[in-house]
């Protein structure tokens, strides 16, 4: 079965279809989903689908281009849905430098990301990590808050090999997608094919990231096995053998996945 850890089947662009789409995942071998919240707005829809879908579990979080949600109310609500049955997770948090180029505004992405990894602790629940143009800075705040102590992943991994190491050190593992399909993917495979099997965790990051030959096309979870099968000729295995460890792998980290 295929575990897909990161999906945003709440997004507009799943508007017409989304009960026919989440409705025949299972029949395709997508036996569990991890909807990823990235807003307060958002975290609701999420928990919403967790609700109405079985085998669909959720993520609770802002996302650093979002923070603007955050005060200490919507925290506080915040901290109430950790406890849900469903809430597998805390996330997506993180920071992005690439969409925010604000020193200020940065650092406020530094703060509510720590706070958020403190909720995290204090739900004991895993991390997912939106990281973009911003990897020491991520690795400062993760050492800041003892993220040793706080499993996760870093989500649509986009950094080097070497900096992959240093958060696999820290017992973290690497969300890897469709961007593994693409030509010129030239970092992201060569990471694939250096770290341990134990630490990939497959996801789509749906609606966007599709995997070849449907790059820039919407994406959605049917189109996992592509990225398995970029994964398996990387490292020179089957894609069953990558489907298997990347479901123990998420069933390691995601722990209140039934
Ligand atoms: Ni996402």
């Amino acid at each position: 079965m295929i575990f897909e850890t990161h999906a945003h089947y709440d997004d507009d662009r799943f508007e017409k279809d989304r009960d026919a789409l989440l409705s025949s995942l299972q029949k395709q071998g997508i036996e569990r989903v991890i909807n990823v919240g990235a807003s307060i707005e958002s975290t609701k829809t999420t928990l919403a689908l967790a609700d109405a879908y079985d085998f669909v579990y959720a993520a609770v979080g802002v996302h650093p281009s979002d923070i603007d949600g955050l005060n200490e109310e919507s925290f506080a609500w915040l901290r109430e849905q950790t406890a849900g049955r469903k809430v597998a997770a805390v996330g997506e948090i993180g920071l992005d430098y690439y969409w925010e180029k604000d020193a200020a505004v940065q650092e406020r992405q530094r703060y509510w990301f720590a706070r958020q990894m403190e909720l995290a602790r204090e739900a004991s629940l895993p991390v997912i990590i939106h990281s973009r143009e911003a990897a020491a800075d991520t690795l400062k705040v993760l050492k800041s808050v003892h993220a040793e102590q706080i499993p996760g992943v870093i989500h649509c991994y986009s950094y080097s090999r070497e900096m992959a190491e240093e958060f696999i050190k820290m017992g973290y593992y690497i969300g890897v997608g469709g961007v593994v399909t693409f030509k010129n993917a030239k970092k992201l495979k060569e990471t694939v094919q250096a770290i341990p099997l134990e630490r990939i965790l497959l996801e789509t990051d749906c609606p966007y990231m599709a995997p070849e030959p449907y790059r820039g096309k919407r994406n959605d979870s049917s189109y996992l096995p592509l990225v398995l099968a970029a994964i398996a000729e990387l490292r020179g295995i089957t894609p069953e053998e990558v489907e298997r460890a990347t479901e123990e792998n998420a069933r390691r980290l995601f722990v209140k996945v039934r």
